[in-house]
Formats: structure tokens, sequence, C-alpha cells
């Protein structure tokens, strides 16, 4: 069974041979909670629960293998078109989460941070998260960002909006405007761009994450439901990519 998510970070555990060639950022697309619950015929909150373990288990091993920067795609801003029920299920839980897993990342050098439209949560939520990023944010160790209420496409319009009423209001030459400003128009700025970006459950899709950063990220899609990823997965995950030769639009040398 697995752990409560209040219990201790496990980080004692020997890791396998780090890879040659860790990837500094990995980004989460967390799949297949729904179809967990219901081949077990549970209610899909079950399958979030579980899946929440499973992000227990990610920080983990993030931390054990020592890679720098964690982003789990937790709630898209098209999540809100499900159920009620399920919505006020899953903010239920990430209020939990905060509440539970906060202590843990103060105490292993976790720095959180939140991407997405988070005005469109409730005030108190909006506030923990607040709180949970001021608590955090002179760690260094393990930059975990959890996207919620996210989308790639909001994301890019609204650095749009920002950087043209910059140039309006005369404080942004518009030829200046190269990918860099505009990058730092964004929810990531001062992130690294995804190295790599995982999704789970077998679907093979972006589904509105991180468009413009993942520009020359590497794929990996695991067959695995993400309420069963674990540390096995992470590691190979990580071997996976050491495998990889990634050329960035280069000739192979
Ligand atoms: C996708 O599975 C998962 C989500 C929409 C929610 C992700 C939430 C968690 C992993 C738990 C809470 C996270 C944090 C950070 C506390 P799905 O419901 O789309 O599954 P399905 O495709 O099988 O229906």
């Amino acid at each position: 069974m697995s752990p409560p998510i209040s219990a201790p970070l496990a980080l004692g555990v020997a890791e396998a041979a780090a890879p040659a060639t860790l990837p500094a950022h990995v980004a989460i697309i967390m799949d297949g909670n729904g179809r967990w619950a219901s081949a077990r015929m549970l209610p899909r909150i079950a399958g979030h629960r579980a899946g929440a373990q499973a992000v227990r288990r990610t920080v983990e091993a993030a931390l054990r293998h020592g890679v720098g920067w964690l982003t789990l795609y937790a709630f898209s801003s098209e999540n809100w078109r499900r159920p009620a029920t399920e919505i006020t299920d899953l903010t239920g839980l990430l209020r939990h989460y905060l509440k539970s897993e906060i202590d843990a990342f103060v105490a292993n050098g976790v720095r959180l941070r939140v991407i997405g439209e988070r005005d469109r949560f409730s005030r108190d939520i909006q506030d923990e998260l607040l709180q949970a990023e001021r608590r955090t944010i002179a760690n260094t160790k393990l930059n975990l960002t959890v996207a919620l209420s996210y989308g790639g496409r909001a994301e890019i319009a609204a650095a749009a909006r920002r950087v043209a009423a910059a140039a309006v209001e005369g404080r942004l030459d518009p030829a200046a405007i190269d990918e860099e400003s505009f990058a730092s128009a964004l929810f990531t700025a001062g992130m690294p761009d995804p190295d790599l970006i995982v999704r789970t459950s077998g679907e093979r899709r972006l589904s509105n994450f991180l468009l413009w950063q993942a520009a020359y990220a590497e794929f990996i899609f695991l067959d695995v439901l993400w309420p069963d990823f674990g540390p096995l997965h992470f590691a190979e995950a990580m071997a996976e990519y050491a495998r990889r030769e990634r050329r960035f639009g280069a000739r192979p040398g």
C-alpha cells in the first residue's frame, strides 16, 4: 500500500548509477487517473488520490536523481469543463496536498512554483498557493512547478497582450521583441525549457502543454497509467533520455 502523502519523503533509497546525460528539466503530463480508477470500479477521485501519491514518488525520484527542474501538468484550462463534482474533488485534493507536503518541501530544498491562470481558483486556494511559493522561495535543490489551469495557447496570448501593452505605452520598441524578450513574458519566465517531456497512459499528444517551451524537447510516451508511475519508470525515462541524440536543428557532427 502507498504511504500517506503526509509521510516524510523517502530519500535514503540507493539509486542506480546516474545516466551520463541528465535532463536539467523534466516535464510530465500526468494522464490516466480516471482509467486507473474505472479499471478498479472506483470513483475517479480515487484515481486522482492515487495520482497524488505518484506525484510524491516522482518528486522523491527527481530529488534522488538530481534533476533540478520538474514541471507537472496537474490541471489544464480545458479541465474546467469536467463535472463540477470532479473539479471540487480535484481542488480539495490540491488543498490537502499543499498542506501535507509543504513541510517536506521546506525540509528537502524543494521550491514550489505555480504556472497557469491561478485567479480562476477560489481565493483560499490562491492564498495557499502563494503561501507555499513564499515558504519555499529560497530552496534550490529541486524547482517543482505545478501547472494549474494552464494552457499553452492562453499563456502565449497573455504574453502577447503584455508585450503589446508595453509597446503601446512606449516602454518597448516592437523591433526589439525577440524570442528571449517574448519568453520573459510567459508564465515560465526565468525557467529553463524542458529537455524531456514524459506523458503517461499511452496517449501521444502534447494537449496544450508548454507549447512554446517544448520547441526542442525530447518526448517519452509511457503505457503506464499515472497512479502506477514510480521510481523505476522515472529511472527508465532518465536512461532513455541519455540515449537520445539532441541536435537542436544542427546537422549531425
Ligand atoms: C489526468 O487523468 C489527471 C488529471 C486531470 C489530474 C491530475 C491530478 C493529479 C495527478 C493529482 C493531484 C495533483 C497534485 C499536484 C496534487 P485523467 O483524469 O484525465 O485520466 P483519464 O484520461 O484516464 O480519464
